[in-house]
């Protein structure tokens, strides 16, 4: 039998995608009605992480207790990892003891050499190209808040960086339409955009894109790694912040997401993060139970 992995959204069929997000939902009401539900008893995942994190490092430990398991935390400080050992030893090696791998990192391609190499399900924690684990917390929340997001128009506001690349499979594989909107020279990957076809499109104008929307999404300006061009980036992105002038653009109903962390007064008003439209603390937490519905497919 052929290893499953969750390196990109577009690993998941739209019926698969539709499953998890229904189960993170049942998992979550089981959870807040305090139902013990241990099907990863036994199972540890180790989780890789070579840039910083806050939410995907507690939802998956979090979540990998809750689901009866345990998670151990690998930094390349501590691990031979940053000492230079290879990534497919380093695969090899760990998929003979644990049951699952998370991994974040900064080549997207180093995390398809590690699933090339591994015996057990890895999951993509954030590469620079895609961060398909919040595209299911963000779902799940889009699912929670107005039902499918089939024929739905998602403007991003921003970095075509790797929220906004998973942005495009999302919108390849569930149906909505995206609006990208990003300053020159910060386009998104033009592979991902090339598959989405007609379902996508990059707009200079935030404006333009927002208008009718029925979610608003952006993210940071400088990623992480990307620290030595915060001051080019800030000046750049001036046009694209998301405030209340530009959410009055969109339908009256629409949400507003950020994947977090955010900088208030940056790529968004303080005032739309803690708005009435912002459904950010929801997103935040439905890491865990989405995330909780990706590890029972991948590792139960
Ligand atoms: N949104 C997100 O991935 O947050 P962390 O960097 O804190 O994990
Ligand atoms: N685009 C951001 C997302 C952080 C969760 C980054 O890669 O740093």
């Amino acid at each position: 039998m052929t290893v499953r992995h969750f390196l990109s959204l577009l690993d998941f069929s739209a019926d698969e995608l539709r499953a998890l997000i229904n189960r993170a939902i049942e998992l979550k009401r089981m959870q807040r009605e305090g139902q013990e539900h241990l099907p990863l008893k036994g199972k540890v995942l180790g989780m890789i992480f070579e840039k910083s994190s806050t939410r995907t490092r507690v939802s998956f430990e979090v979540g990998m207790i809750q689901l009866g398991g345990q998670a151990i935390f690998l930094s390349p400080r501590d691990t031979q990892l940053g000492r230079g050992e290879p990534i497919e030893d380093t695969a090899r090696v760990l998929s003979r003891m644990v049951d699952g791998i998370m991994i974040r990192t900064f080549e997207h391609e180093k995390v398809e050499r590690f699933a090339a190499y591994s015996r057990v399900p890895v999951i993509n924690g954030l590469t620079d190209l895609e961060h398909p684990c919040q595209l299911l917390a963000d779902l799940q929340t889009w699912f929670e808040h107005r039902g499918d997001i089939a024929g739905r128009t998602v403007t991003y506001v921003g970095d075509g960086n790797n929220m906004c690349n998973s942005y495009i499979n999302a919108a390849q594989r569930l149906g909505f339409t995206l609006r990208a909107a990003c300053p020159e020279g910060y386009d998104p990957d033009p592979d991902l955009l090339a598959a989405a076809g007609d379902a996508v499109s990059v707009v200079r104008d935030p404006a333009d894109a927002v208008w009718n929307a029925d979610l608003v999404v952006t993210d940071v300006w400088a990623s992480m790694g990307q620290e030595d061009e915060q001051a080019a980036r800030r000046r750049a992105f001036s046009d694209y912040v998301v405030d209340a002038a530009l959410m009055e653009l969109a339908n009256p109903d629409a949400l507003f997401m950020h994947c977090l962390p955010a900088h208030r007064e940056e790529e968004v008003s303080t005032e739309v993060l803690e708005g009435p439209q912002s459904v950010v603390w929801d997103e935040a937490e439905n890491r865990l139970h989405a995330q909780k519905a990706l590890l029972e497919f991948l590792l139960a």
